[in-house]
């Protein structure tokens, strides 16, 4: 079942988004690049916490590991926001820890449809991608600067299998309901908003929210990094978001980047 979009307006995005704490300033644009890169540049700039750059439509969109990430006029969520948490840089990795858990808990809000998360950084419904997030850091010393989060949802239609190399599919198609895609945005911020205290927080509870959501977690996975393939079980994560792999021998490593695929015995 198909249900159609109708193309953002500056002035609905603005009255949508009137009483945030996030989403102010906002630039919207019909056509952008990336909106991970203007949100970049602007954050270079000063821009404070909560701007966000939202786009209908990306020409040059990415995805982690320099992969091309699809945005299709009116089908689409994309956006990036600016955040300037106290943190660490080498605690970056919750700032994805919490994005995850806010999209998830927003699509559970407005929709039937259980979302997981593929870690680091996947949106899954029913085993295929719905959308990922794009977490950048500009940092001095070991302290984050300023992280852009960027965001993007398949609503109303997937690319192709052939275009991407991890099924996709749309948040309407599993959800077989119209979802509203500012409404969505709204949520999402607002979800951000209420659970933004737990990224610095000294308790479990980021963690905690988050593994509740992680699939492939006790499974026999492969992790492709930088420095090569690591076999093993997946067996958690830590509360800096590193993935825990047991190897063969029975040897716990911790992982902090990569992209995780299911191994077949
Ligand atoms: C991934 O799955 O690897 C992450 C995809 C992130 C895509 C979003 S869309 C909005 C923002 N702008 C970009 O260029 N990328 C992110």
């Amino acid at each position: 079942m198909q249900f159609m979009q109708e193309l953002l307006h500056a002035a609905s995005v603005l009255h949508t988004l009137t009483g945030r704490r996030f989403g102010h300033p906002v630039h919207v644009y019909m056509q952008l690049g990336s909106t991970n890169d203007e949100a970049k540049q602007l954050a270079e700039g000063g821009a404070p916490e909560g701007l966000l750059v939202l786009a209908e439509e990306q020409t040059a969109g990415r995805g982690r590991l320099d992969r091309r990430w699809l945005t299709p006029p009116g089908t689409a969520l994309a956006f990036s926001l600016v955040l300037r948490p106290t943190l660490a840089a080498h605690l970056a990795l919750r700032v994805t820890m919490l994005v995850g858990v806010a999209v998830c808990k927003a699509i559970q809000q407005l929709t039937p449809v259980t979302p997981m998360l593929k870690w680091p950084n996947d949106i899954l419904i029913n085993g295929k991608k719905v959308g990922g997030i794009l977490v950048e850091g500009g940092m001095e010393a070991d302290q984050l600067q300023y992280a852009v989060v960027g965001i993007g949802l398949n609503v109303s239609a997937a690319p192709a299998d052939g275009e991407v190399d991890f099924p996709a599919t749309a948040l309407q198609t599993e959800a077989q309901t119209p979802v509203d895609r500012l409404l969505l945005l709204s949520t999402i911020l607002q979800q951000l908003e209420e659970h933004y205290a737990l990224l610095t927080a000294p308790d479990d509870q980021l963690r905690t929210n988050w593994v509740s959501y992680l699939t492939w977690l006790r499974t026999p996975v492969v992790v492709q990094t930088p420095t090569g393939d690591i076999l093993g079980e997946a067996q958690g994560v830590d509360t800096d978001g590193a993935l825990l792999i047991q190897l063969p021998s029975g040897e716990t490593v911790r992982v902090l980047a990569g992209d995780v695929r299911l191994r077949l015995a």
